[in-house]
């Protein structure tokens, strides 16, 4: 890859090869991934993985500028996305638009990324019309997760019409992509067969147009819960505290430093 794809780069991918992407967080994670994916999630998730808080809804913008900036710093050939947080563009296009500027100029985000169907139809169409690309989140939407009643599957039975319709709002509204969480397979393939943007999917089968993970889920960094549709690509904390555990005992045993960790009195000749 050249350059970083741009937002219609990842429009135009609808219906192609499946798009890849990842949450990060911090500039060595963003380094790890950069030649592998084509966007990258600064997500809101970054409040439960990397600050323990308990739902994203205690994510400021002040986090997500400083994030957005670290990841930023370890990207080359991938887009870089930034999540708007809770509270920061409910009230309407005015308050979206403002906190969006903010995002992309502080942290150089080529996109923003916020949560909603068609309530938030009007603001996409206000932010895409003034300059900002918009990502679009629809199914789960873990900022609702008080009045959805928990992190439940979204978009079955009655409510599959809904979910449609927010697809279809949102691509209406001019968003360049939308994330489909946590909603049924069948589902997600017929509102990927029936919006011309892409979908990308996280807990929504494989047959979205791209697929996206929390990168601390998929790397088994983050293990308060396993969602079911995590699947843990490596067990990074069982290995981190396996190997904290023995630098530990080592550090006990006076066993570590050991000779070639320490210095002598002179420099050793050349
Ligand atoms: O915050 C996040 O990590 C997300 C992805 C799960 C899509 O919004
Ligand atoms: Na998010």
């Amino acid at each position: 890859k050249k350059r970083a794809p741009l937002p219609d780069d990842i429009r135009a991918a609808k219906g192609g090869a499946p798009l890849v992407s990842l949450t990060a967080y911090t500039t060595p994670m963003a380094e790890m991934m950069d030649e592998h994916c084509d966007f990258v999630l600064v997500g809101d998730s970054v409040g439960m993985v990397l600050h323990g808080l308990p739902s994203t809804l205690g994510v400021t913008m002040e986090m997500m500028i400083m994030h957005g900036q670290a990841v930023a710093r370890g990207l080359k050939s991938a887009m870089m996305v930034v999540d708007m947080p809770f509270g920061s563009y409910e009230e309407g296009p005015q308050q979206a638009f403002r906190n969006a500027a903010r995002l992309m100029s502080e942290t150089g985000a080529g996109a923003v990324k916020l949560e909603g169907g068609v309530v938030m139809a009007e603001t996409i169409a206000f932010l895409v019309s003034r300059g900002i690309p918009v990502m679009a989140h629809i199914g789960l939407t873990p900022q609702s997760v008080n009045t959805l009643g928990g992190y439940k599957v979204q978009g079955r039975g009655d409510d599959r019409d809904a979910l449609i319709a927010d697809a279809r709002a949102v691509t209406e509204a001019g968003a360049f992509a939308v994330v489909l969480e946590k909603v049924p397979a069948n589902l997600a393939d017929a509102i990927t067969a029936d919006i011309a943007i892409p979908t990308i999917g996280i807990g929504a089968g494989a047959g979205c147009d791209g697929q996206i993970l929390v990168v601390d889920d998929m790397l088994g960094l983050f293990t308060a819960f396993k969602a079911k549709f995590v699947k843990r690509y490596a067990h990074l904390g069982d290995d981190g505290a396996a190997a904290i555990a023995n630098y530990a005992e080592e550090v006990r045993a006076r066993t570590f430093p050991a000779q070639e960790h320490i210095f002598a009195d002179e420099a050793p000749k050349k």
